[in-house]
């Protein structure tokens, strides 16, 4: 666990104190710990004793001006490789089961898509009310992992379960979360996104509405279910997605080399909107108006086709999925573009409303069984990131890495 960190939301509960050794016995271990410190939690620990075990700052409000600019919530659940929540109070738990947002603590844990282990801690009749047990239960189902608690004798004299587990237990159990596998590790992804330039000159060039979002959405669905995953992206306008090698290109040619240069790959997504043609020739400077007063023609050559290209390499991806852009007969001609391009799936929108640029989308999987057209699945209207979680575990479940 050497070089892992965690974000460590603290609620408020008599056992706060036990988080204070639990940073320890982490940076014992070489692993870093960011603090959340809730309101309450604040009633149990000061902010400043967790500030000198962590070494860094302590996260206390929603709203801090110069915390949202450092580092917003979003990103500071990110940048954990893990979160954990101890002591994690019954209100704790029942806001994320409900999906509750009004505090740092809260928020963090309805935004985050990394693992959380929670250690609970409370009053054994909170515990086991039904609301309580309810929450429990609903966690579980959500993936939430838990250590504890245990039975005991409480610091209100009532005996039973409810005592927060001890910190090495915890320290055993952030251990074990740090090194489960996801669905999809060990497998090696090559995802393209955006869209290509093509130049005309040095300062302009061809180029398509692509914004980019859906790859992206795909790259990082693949790398959150373990993945390591290669992001080979034209030019585009969003930030890189967490867990992803990300490398950047402008023309299709040299997506398409760089492409070649990343197999072999288990699983290769080719979302791009590479541009069909070039001008022939880029000039090397400005085209001018004023030379001869003559509007240049520009002659357009075929660019390669990438997709094509992995379809009929002697390196193929195991599995190889394109997409397809359609305004019209959408699922007819992703099936025919299947077929002419050598792909396994093809992921067929309709770009004929606001898809490009937007965040919703909605698809049809083209396949074939045995050289045979399976009949397209059709998905329901979703966000992008859904489409993305959802590829994600249709991949994992065809190469037999289902979780
Ligand atoms: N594609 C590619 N290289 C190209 C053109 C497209 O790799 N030069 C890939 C895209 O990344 C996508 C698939 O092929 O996975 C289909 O792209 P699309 O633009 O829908 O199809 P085209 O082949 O360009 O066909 P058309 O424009 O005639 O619909």
């Amino acid at each position: 666990m050497r070089g892992k960190s965690v974000l460590l939301i603290i609620g408020g509960g008599i056992a706060a104190y036990k988080s204070l050794e639990l940073i320890r016995r982490l940076a014992e271990r070489g692993v870093k710990t960011r603090a959340i410190l809730t309101r309450a939690g604040e009633e149990f620990v000061t902010p400043l004793s967790v500030a000198a075990l962590t070494g860094e700052k302590v996260f206390q409000d929603l709203f801090s001006l110069t915390d949202e600019a450092e580092m917003g919530h979003i990103q500071l659940s990110r940048s954990a490789d893990l979160v954990v929540v101890a002591p994690a109070t019954a209100d704790l738990m029942a806001k994320m089961a409900n999906g509750l947002a009004n505090d740092l603590a809260s928020t963090t844990l309805l935004a985050t898509h990394k693992k959380v282990l929670m250690a609970p801690a409370m009053n054994v009749r909170m515990w086991q009310a039904a609301s309580t047990q309810r929450n429990f239960e609903t966690l579980k189902r959500d993936g939430v992992l838990f250590v504890g608690p245990e039975d005991g004798e409480m610091a209100c004299g009532e005996f039973g379960p409810g005592r927060m587990a001890e910190p090495l237990e915890i320290v055993a159990a952030i251990e074990r979360a740090l090194a489960l596998p996801g669905p999809l590790s060990g497998i090696r992804a090559l995802v393209t996104a955006g869209p290509t330039q093509e130049p005309l000159d040095p300062v302009r060039f061809l180029a398509n509405r692509s914004s980019g979002k859906q790859g992206y959405a795909i790259a990082e669905a693949l790398a959150r279910a373990g993945a390591e995953t290669l992001l080979i992206s034209g030019p585009v306008d969003i930030a890189p997605p967490s867990g992803v090698k990300l490398m950047r290109v402008t023309t299709a040619r040299e997506m398409l080399a760089a492409c070649e240069a990343a197999l072999p790959a288990d699983v290769a997504v080719m979302t791009a909107a590479v541009a069909d043609w070039r001008p022939d020739i880029a000039a090397n400077s400005k085209i001018k108006k004023n030379t001869d007063r003559v509007v240049p023609l520009i002659k357009l050559v075929e660019n390669p086709d990438i997709l094509a290209t992995l379809g009929a390499h002697p390196r193929r991806p195991r599995l190889l999925i394109g997409f397809a852009a359609e305004t019209e007969n959408v699922v007819q001609n992703a099936v025919a573009k299947r077929k002419a391009k050598g792909a396994d799936w093809i992921v067929a929108n309709d770009v004929s409303g606001d898809v490009m640029g937007g965040d919703r989308n909605r698809v049809h999987i083209v396949s074939a069984k045995n050289g045979k057209d399976e009949p397209a699945e059709d998905w329901p209207d979703m966000t992008k990131t859904e489409v993305g979680a959802r590829l994600a575990a249709r991949i994992a479940q065809y190469l037999g890495h289902a979780a």
